[in-house]
């Protein structure tokens, strides 16, 4: 059984995604995690940001390799783990270069379709994930919240971290991705198709019953 979850960052659809394939006993796959390894490379490398052909042979050379398991996504790139070092709000400023690059995507969907046939059942997270990578996938669920919310919870999980940045700055950076990535990919599912979940107001805990309980009955049904 293949399970999507697309939605915007800081929807809260990574923890989500995590604690229900913690539950269903699936491997988790944080397709962010991917785009974030690449421009992790880009700022090791000190690489040209305004140069997609850059990017892309940087990408296609990087050595990125993922373990996916219930409760996790390890990423490494040349033999390192990168998992913690890919979630600085630096490397989130620098994404969007990597996630706006063709070349890039048609690559790392190509990973995430290999990852998918190996492991035949799991709970995939992104944006593109129920309408580009698995359009086959079982369920597919869209979960979102407000702007506010988004960058409330973000603000948390960096100042968590250490990190030194204000919530105006994720406020910014939040809705500047947003912007880009609605435009490109992620509205491409069709009405009727995927299952949106509003979590402005929800626990993670509300959001985790919801998802089981659609997923039961989707069970239930075959
Ligand atoms: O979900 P996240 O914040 O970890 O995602 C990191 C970046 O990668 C973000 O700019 C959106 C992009 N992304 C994407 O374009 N497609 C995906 N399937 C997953 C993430």
């Amino acid at each position: 059984m293949i399970v999507t979850i697309d939605g915007p960052a800081g929807s809260g659809k990574s923890t989500a995604a995590r604690k229900l394939a913690a539950r269903l006993e699936f491997p988790y796959l944080d397709t962010g995690a991917m785009y974030r390894a690449v421009a992790y490379r880009l700022i090791q490398l000190q690489a040209n940001l305004e140069d997609p052909d850059a990017i892309s042979k940087i990408a296609a050379e990087a050595n990125l390799e993922l373990d996916c398991g219930p409760t996790y996504t390890r990423v490494s790139l040349d033999g390192h783990d990168v998992s913690e070092a890919i979630r600085s709000f630096e490397v989130s400023k620098v994404t969007p270069c990597v996630a706006h690059n063709q070349v890039v995507r048609d690559l790392l969907v190509g990973k995430q379709r290999k990852i998918g046939q190996a492991l035949g059942s799991l709970v995939t997270e992104g944006r593109d994930q129920g309408s580009v990578v698995f359009p086959d996938a079982d369920v597919k669920f869209v979960v979102d919240a407000s702007l506010d919310r988004r960058a409330d919870r973000r603000f948390q999980e960096l100042m968590a971290d250490g990190e030194q940045v204000s919530r105006e700055q994720i406020r910014d950076n939040l809705a500047m991705r947003d912007s880009g990535d609605a435009k490109q990919w992620a509205p491409l599912l069709n009405p009727g198709e995927s299952i949106r979940i509003d979590t402005t107001r929800m626990t993670i805990a509300q959001v985790i019953d919801r998802l089981v309980q659609h997923i039961e009955q989707i069970r239930g049904k075959v």
